[in-house]
């Protein structure tokens, strides 16, 4: 709070935001993993078993999918989760660094910046935990080109206020939803199924303050930054899409013509409706705080998301 008199309802607002964000500082320290010991690296992984539920592997359902041997689909299972981890490693990375720009604004005495730091302590053991992932099931990373990299840079300019909270929660759902699907799924690695595990636990406390970050500031938003804000919402969808489909994926798992498969791939029903899933939830709560203007509404509903 500044020095400014502030309204009762904004002190109301702001006592709630600083006790949620206590919650999830007491919640940090009984459900936190330290993924170097928490996860056994040794165990050897199963010869028959997918890396990633058959559900949500981008090509499932497609002629080219049921035309595919066994030992195809897994090595298509392992490259498209090595792309998932790999995302996630340079979303994280990215996450951090505007993490990191606003504590400079905010109050470092706050529960917020607290738990601000917190999640930036989860990121950095989640990056390492994928790195590590990517390692272990024989992969290699799909990592940003140099230009990729600049761009990746460049959103540290453009991400700025509400922003970071909707880029946080595009990221952080539809991984999440993914992720969801693995939990439970006996035909899956152990080893992959107990880092979802891990990721999932942590990344509920990042959606819960991402969301009642975004919740607290809309009403204080200008109609600029509403516009602003409505229009990164309309692009971020396509874009994950779009990661999601790394046509080298394709080419590494020894799929011919990776381009023409990444064709199919988003154009495939099954794999628009695995990710719309992931997105429903995310897209209804966006939609209540009225950050889904019509272009985004209808680019969402294009890619299956709404
Ligand atoms: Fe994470
Ligand atoms: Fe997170």
């Amino acid at each position: 709070m500044g020095d400014h008199a502030t309204s009762a309802p904004a002190a109301t607002a702001h006592a709630a935001h600083e006790s949620f964000a206590q919650r999830l500082l007491t919640g940090s320290v009984k459900k936190s993993y330290d993924p170097v010991v928490d996860l056994d690296w040794d165990a050897p992984l199963d010869p028959d078993k997918l890396f990633l539920p058959p559900e949500v592997i981008s090509l499932y359902g497609t002629p080219l999918w049921d035309a595919m041997t066994p030992e195809q689909r897994r090595e298509l299972s392992r490259e498209e989760l090595a792309n998932v981890l790999s995302v996630g490693i340079w979303f994280e990375n990215l996450l951090n660094r505007l993490l990191l720009r606003e504590l400079m604004a905010g109050d470092p005495t706050s529960r917020h910046a607290h738990y601000t730091l917190t999640e930036m302590g989860d990121e950095c053991r989640h990056m390492m935990m994928f790195g590590k992932l990517i390692d272990r099931i024989g992969a290699r990373p799909y990592w940003p080109n140099r230009f990729e990299r600049w761009t990746i840079s460049g959103l540290q300019l453009v991400l700025r206020g509400s922003m970071v909270w909707v880029g946080a929660l595009v990221g952080e759902e539809i991984f999440d939803a993914i992720q969801r699907r693995t939990l439970d799924d006996p035909d899956l690695q152990p080893l992959v199924a107990r880092a979802m595990r891990i990721h999932v636990t942590e990344e509920a406390r990042h959606i819960g303050f991402a969301r009642d970050a975004l919740a607290h500031r809309v009403p204080t938003m200008s109609r600029a930054e509403l516009h602003y804000t409505r229009l990164c919402v309309a692009v971020a969808a396509p874009l994950f899409v779009y990661l999601m489909t790394n046509w080298h994926m394709y080419a590494r798992a020894g799929v011919e013509h990776g381009r023409a498969a990444r064709r199919l791939a988003r154009a495939n029903p099954h794999s628009r409706r695995a990710l719309g899933l992931g997105a429903a939830n995310l897209g209804a709560f966006l939609d209540k705080q009225g950050l889904i203007g019509p272009i985004g509404t209808r680019i969402w509903r294009r890619r299956g998301l709404l």
